[in-house]
């Protein structure tokens, strides 16, 4: 077993352990991926400013988000088909966020339904709704995140309608996998993943299967977002949602001032800058280039946070100094749950935390109230624009 000192090792263990069409699915974009590629690459753009000869002796990056205390400004993403990428998946993954004191939000699209997943974890977990046409199944997916105690909701308000994702395409992706010659002469190479998932019940997507009518195929992420999504999403039928939900509400995907200023002045808890991961508006900017003016913009009226890009603890302490309270951790996660389960889920967020605290501690701070814009060397231009 290699020694594991960074994210990028449980990469390469997940890209080894997993079969191609799941792979393929966490790590890709839509179209050209420049959007997806952009959104690390530009963190690496962003310089920090050492520092020297400042007691760094009791630091701590716990902080509270919506309310919530956190052992850091960290959440695990919502994230479709954990279950696929691991036997259980969404359950490891959770177990590892209580652990380590981080958030986690099960996504619609998961394999383990919310009950499930209530039944086999400690913690009160947040669920994430996309925004569907079928308002009594809206309504019945809200009653029963609240019925087992979910504390917050994360609505997804940029995926109307599906970006478009070649290799999902082209490996037909679906849960449970279809079986094609090509599949199952890569399955067959994925032992450890093959004997996991022939000891668990959870194979296809558990909140939708049976509890979603007029679905023809649950089973294929394509087939349910052209089915069930609604276009004609507006703020009103956001409005509606979050009076709907009635607790707190996160809006995830905005990527513009104006959409933001609209999203706070409706009463969100928190937004989420993002562009889904680079896997819906290709061309569209990186969402750390888009932190800076959303937060100027919407200043204190509600909680800003990042969602894309995010492979490190500096990337988070760049994130945090320009702006954000927090930053969601997806695809991160992701690799340490396909490489290694739980234990690997706990090894990224051990990782992450430490490259947090030691670069932070690097720039002359303490804690994460103290991490500010003067931490970073950002180039001009960089922040909102192109340069
Ligand atoms: C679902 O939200 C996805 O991006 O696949």
């Amino acid at each position: 077993m290699p020694v594991i000192t960074e994210v990028a090792d449980l990469k390469r263990i997940y890209r080894r352990r997993v079969p191609r069409m799941f792979y393929d699915y966490a790590e890709s974009g839509s179209w050209s991926e420049q959007t997806f590629r952009e959104n690390t690459s530009d963190f690496s753009r962003i310089r920090l400013r050492q520092r020297i000869a400042v007691d760094l002796a009791n630091r701590s990056v716990a902080t509270r988000l919506i309310g919530e205390d956190v052992a850091m400004p960290a959440v695990l993403a919502p994230v479709g088909l954990l279950g696929m990428q691991c036997a259980d998946g969404e359950i490891k993954a959770a177990r590892a966020a209580e652990r380590a004191g981080v958030p986690f939000c099960l996504s619609t699209m998961s394999i383990c339904s919310i009950e499930d997943l209530a039944a086999n974890t400690d913690k009160p977990f947040w669920f994430q709704v996309y925004t569907l046409k079928d308002n009594d199944f809206m309504s019945r997916l809200l009653a029963r995140a609240r019925a087992v105690g979910c504390t917050a909701i994360v609505i997804t308000v940029d995926l109307q309608v599906l970006g478009q994702r070649h290799k999902d395409i082209k490996n037909g992706l679906s849960a449970p996998p279809k079986l094609t010659l090509a599949s199952i002469a890569n399955m067959m190479t994925k032992v450890r993943w093959g004997l996991g998932m022939l000891g668990t019940k959870r194979r296809s997507f558990g909140n939708i299967v049976g509890h979603a009518e007029g679905v023809t195929d649950p089973t294929s992420l394509s087939s349910w977002t052209a089915e069930a999504f609604d276009p004609s999403l507006n703020w009103d039928r956001v409005k509606e949602l979050m009076d709907m939900w009635g607790g707190k509400v996160i809006l995830k995907g905005i990527l513009d001032e104006e959409d933001a200023i609209r999203a706070a002045e409706l009463g969100a808890d928190a937004i989420v800058v993002s562009n889904h991961g680079g896997r819906q508006l290709d061309g569209a900017l990186s969402s750390i280039r888009m932190l800076e003016p959303i937060a100027k913009a919407v200043g204190d009226s509600t909680e800003v946070w990042l969602d894309g890009g995010v492979r490190s603890g500096q990337d988070v302490l760049k994130a945090v100094a320009l702006g954000a309270k927090g930053a969601m951790i997806g695809r991160s996660f992701v690799y340490g749950l396909g490489a290694m389960g739980e234990a690997g889920v706990t090894a990224v967020l051990d990782i992450i935390r430490n490259e947090l605290d030691i670069s932070m501690a690097l720039c002359g701070r303490r804690e994460i109230a103290d991490v500010d814009r003067d931490i970073l060397l950002v180039p001009e231009g960089f922040s909102g624009g192109l340069a």
